[in-house]
Order: C-alpha cells, then sequence, then structure tokens
C-alpha cells in the first residue's frame, strides 16, 4: 500500500460522515405553518383528523371555570402587544405590565361552589400530586425535598416567590386564590405544571383545600368561637408565665 492509499483509507470514513451529516442538518421537515408544494392546499401542517381529542389544555369543562385573572385586559398577549404598539407609555406602567400581574388581578373566589365534597375532592387530589413535595401540611418538607429536590416555599409563613419577583411582599397566606390555580396550571420556577394531570375543576378544589391547610395552621385567635379561645388561652397562659 503507497502511502497515499493509507491516508484515503484513513480519510474515506471521515468524507462519508461528513457528508452524511451535512444530509442529516438538510433534513426535508417542516417548520409550523410553513408553505409546502406537496400538498394540494399548499399548506405544511395538515389539518387534524376528525375526531381529534386534544391532550394539553384539554378541559371539557366550562371556559369559566379557567379563568383565574380578573377579565380579558389581563392576558399576557395583550400586555405584550399594549407595550409594543405603546412604547412612550408612563414608565411606572409598563413597568408594571412588564412584572406581571399584581394581587388584585387574580380572581378571590372559586367559580366552583365549594362544599365539604369539593375540599375532600382537594385534599385527595393534593394529597396525590402535591405532598410529595409540598407536603400533607404544606411546609415544604415532602419526600422528594428529603432527597435533595429544590425546596418549596412553605405555605403558612413564607412569603410568595412569584410576587416577589414581580417586586410585591405577599404572604402565601395572603396571595389570591386565582394565584394557586395559576402555579398549578402553569407551575412556577423549579416546579413543574400540572395540566395536564389536573383538570380545571379539581385545580380549585385543590386551591381551596390550601386555603383550609393554611386556616388549620394559622388562624387569628378572634376569630374562633369564645370556648375555643378560651380553651386555648387556658393552654397559652401557663408556659407564657414560665418565661
Ligand atoms: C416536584 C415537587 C413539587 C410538586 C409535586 C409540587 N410543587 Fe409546588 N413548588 C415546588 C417548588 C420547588 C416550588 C418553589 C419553586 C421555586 O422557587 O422556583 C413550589 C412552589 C409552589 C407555590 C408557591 C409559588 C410562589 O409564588 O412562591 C405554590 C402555591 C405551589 N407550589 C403549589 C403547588 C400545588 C398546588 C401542587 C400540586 C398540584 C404543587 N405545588 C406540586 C415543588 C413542587
Amino acid at each position: 500500500m503507497t502511502r497515499c492509499m493509507r491516508l484515503s483509507v484513513f480519510l474515506l470514513p471521515c468524507l462519508l460522515t461528513t457528508a452524511c451529516q451535512q444530509d442529516m442538518a438538510r433534513q426535508p421537515a417542516y417548520r409550523p405553518l410553513e408553505r409546502s408544494e406537496f400538498f394540494a392546499d399548499g399548506r405544511a401542517s395538515r389539518p387534524l383528523v376528525e375526531g381529534t381529542v386534544p391532550w394539553r389544555g384539554r378541559t371539557g369543562s366550562e371556559p369559566a371555570l379557567t379563568v383565574y385573572r380578573r377579565g380579558p385586559e389581563y392576558a399576557d398577549a395583550i400586555r405584550a402587544a399594549a407595550l409594543i404598539a405603546n412604547p412612550t407609555m408612563d414608565p411606572l406602567v409598563t413597568l408594571s405590565l412588564l412584572l406581571g400581574p399584581g394581587t388584585a388581578d387574580y380572581v378571590d373566589v372559586p367559580p366552583i361552589p365549594i362544599d365539604k365534597a369539593a375540599l375532600e375532592r382537594g385534599r385527595d387530589r393534593f394529597n396525590i400530586y402535591c405532598s410529595v413535595c409540598h407536603d400533607a401540611l404544606g411546609t415544604g418538607n415532602g419526600k422528594i425535598v428529603e432527597r435533595g429536590y429544590l425546596q418549596p416555599p412553605n405555605y403558612h409563613l413564607d412569603y410568595s416567590r412569584g410576587f416577589e419577583r414581580r417586586g410585591q411582599k405577599v404572604l402565601l397566606r395572603q396571595v389570591p386564590i386565582g394565584y394557586f390555580y395559576e402555579v398549578i396550571t402553569r407551575g412556577f420556577g423549579g416546579m413543574p405544571d400540572y395540566a395536564s394531570q389536573v383538570p380545571p375543576e379539581d385545580r380549585w378544589k385543590i386551591a381551596a383545600y390550601i386555603r383550609v391547610l393554611q386556616r388549620s395552621q394559622w388562624v387569628p385567635l378572634k376569630d374562633l368561637p369564645a370556648e375555643e379561645r378560651e380553651r386555648i388561652r387556658a393552654e397559652l397562659t401557663p408556659r407564657e408565665e414560665h418565661k
């Protein structure tokens, strides 16, 4: 074998691989909604087959159930459009648009009646989907966190990280209930969303159950019935005297 032949034996696979790589880079793939000469109607994206069931976003429930912010004027798309249409907008307004919705933008009453059965369903779903990280009481010490997952905030003591990012200090105890719905639907930071696992009606029931959990762990003394108040006072007094 001449030196040159040996070199070509070595180079041949390299050349072949390069050619192959270029073919892969130029696959006959379409981007969504691109034009195509291949199909008679000139569209690359094909119409859905009749009877297709959308998976993501499939609710099977009334649209009203999925509204967790007040009014369409708060939709993200409209915010963005307003900014683009009016770049000279008052800087403070622009800032609030960029930061995202404030507490007042979220609904604070669920659109479904919350009775005992709804709360029981909420507890059931919470224990299945949320407690693995947030734990059954919502203190943020679930099993997955014990194994090293990012620690979620404590529902009873911590400020909302979502609102903090928007420059607002709001305790999770005080965020409007529609915000819980949003976090379940869209996820937040290190938390995945549960839109495909939890249908809208159950999201509201979970949200309502979180409120109950919060109430169970943090109730002002004045909101308790008189006899409960007295019982707790009696229990607290010895400890205070002890100090
Ligand atoms: C896999 C773990 C995990 C599961 C399961 C989970 N979360 Fe979370 N959650 C987190 C983490 C982590 C954060 C904090 C994320 C961050 O700060 O980036 C968080 C944050 C939150 C917050 C607070 C957001 C804020 O503004 O501070 C709420 C409310 C919440 N989760 C609700 C839920 C609900 C309701 C469920 C069940 C449907 C759920 N989470 C399931 C991990 C989880």
